[in-house]
């Protein structure tokens, strides 16, 4: 069986890696993966985003199954495509990516199913919106453009003037283009994020399982937002009884909303979620999985994952775990804004008793150099939370490349102590 992967970033990897335990015995290819793919596959030159390029790379390798690792080819109907040529894909049709390429028609999508997120109203009118803002007596407010903005489409607004600042900036300057020219604002949430990730092949599913993600750039969750600094599985405060409540209240109300919609979901869902007073909300859906946190996710799965997609033990049930897992991404500093690029990456080999999964790195004259600002995702893991934590940071130490940097609270329990 021949499996290609698009992609090129540590959640790719990590994909590869796990399917490659099936015992299936697949062969992977990539599109175009990175230097940390050559270790468990074949790296393929071109663009996913082209879809001729995808053709090209199926028909040319035999492909039976594709995995599609980022959203931006999912929103532009891969899936689609690759069904007309026959060819079976991991990934949801194009319409019902909505509910992560349209906040607006996310949120009216889950208002109408009763699944529990916050209070929100929609605009496409600035005057409007900057009227709504002028009554608004408590802050802060959540300013959401309505597209894909990857990951920066979002502000948490504190005050008037920064709310009318950023309704100008998205829905009248066009910050992001036509993405940002409709708006959510939305109620204020205070709680613990986690992530859920199932796989969905119409009414049945697997839980692949739930984690914790690191967005801010420097440690105590400071400086600017970045496409991940961490993670960790499971999401260490949840207990049996609240993955219940989210299986009931959100999953299942997901996918009952679909099929009711007459909607046919298959692929991955990710559900952004927030514990608060009043339980879980969701804070978005995203039609694929998440990056850092697939790489912690696979590791914390003892479960083939090859069968899910064969439409096998998609009993489901939330997975036992047995072990905590922790990620620290290595990254160029200055990212995510100015950083370096092109040094050589040492000390992988002395790394023992973690898992690597490469992000942005590349292959040079037999060299492993760095090739953007998420570098690696080194992953440790333990019985408990501390061991995992100790032992991936005792490795992390032995890697060196010039300009790296990584977040030293990962996994610091200090993030939870109002709940565990
Ligand atoms: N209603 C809310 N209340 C509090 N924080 C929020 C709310 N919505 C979003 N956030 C914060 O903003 C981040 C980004 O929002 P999200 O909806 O996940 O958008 P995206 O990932 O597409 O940028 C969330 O991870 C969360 O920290
Ligand atoms: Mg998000």
């Amino acid at each position: 069986m021949n499996i290609l992967i698009l992609g090129k970033g540590g959640r790719e990897h990590a994909l590869g890696w796990k399917l490659l335990q099936s015992v299936r015995k697949p062969h992977l290819f990539f599109l175009p993966g990175n230097a940390g793919t050559l270790s468990v596959g074949v790296n393929l030159e071109g663009d996913y985003n082209k879809f001729n390029d995808v053709k090209r790379t199926v028909v040319e390798n035999s492909i039976n199954l594709v995995v599609v690792g980022p959203e931006e080819p999912i929103a532009m109907g891969v899936a689609d495509f690759l069904e007309d040529m026959g060819v079976r894909v991991i990934a949801p049709r194009k319409n019902v990516a909505f509910l992560e390429a349209s906040k607006i028609k996310a949120k009216k999508f889950m208002k109408k199913h009763s699944i529990p997120t916050a209070d929100f109203v929609t605009f496409d009118n600035y005057q409007r919106a900057k009227a709504y803002i002028e009554k608004v007596e408590k802050f802060p407010v959540v300013i959401k453009a309505d597209g894909l903005c990857g990951g920066k489409g979002v502000v948490i607004a504190r005050d008037k003037k920064e709310a009318e600042d950023t309704l100008r900036a998205f829905m009248v300057d066009g910050r992001f283009g036509e993405a940002s020219r409709r708006v959510v604002i939305e109620e204020y949430l205070e709680g613990y994020e986690f992530s859920v990730f199932v796989y969905i092949e119409g009414e049945r599913y697997a839980v692949l399982g739930d984690a914790i993600d690191y967005k801010k750039a420097y440690d105590g969750d400071k400086g600017p937002n970045t496409g991940g600094m961490g993670s960790v599985a499971p999401a260490v405060f949840l207990n049996p009884g609240m993955r219940e409540k989210v299986r009931k209240d959100i999953i299942d109300r997901t996918i009952e909303g679909l099929i009711k919609d007459g909607l046919y979901y298959e692929g991955f869902l990710y559900f952004g979620l927030i514990w608060t007073e009043k339980g879980p909300y969701v804070l978005e859906y995203n039609v694929r999985m998440g990056d850092p946190e697939t790489q912690v996710v696979v590791m914390i799965d003892s479960r083939d994952w090859l069968e899910f997609f064969n439409g096998n033990q998609l009993d489901k049930k939330w997975p036992c775990y047995s072990r905590v897992c922790v990620e620290v991404v290595l990254v160029s500093s200055g990212y995510p804004l100015k950083y370096e690029k092109g040094y050589i990456i040492e000390g992988l080999n002395r790394v023992e008793g973690v898992n690597i999964f490469h992000a942005g790195t590349t292959l040079k004259e037999g060299r492993i150099i760095t090739n953007g600002g998420r570098v690696l995702n080194v992953v440790g893991c333990g019985k408990e939370l501390k061991e995992a934590r100790e032992k991936v940071y005792k490795e992390v130490r032995k890697i060196r490349f010039k300009n790296i940097f990584y977040r030293k609270d990962i996994g610091d329990i200090q993030r939870w102590k109002g709940i565990l």
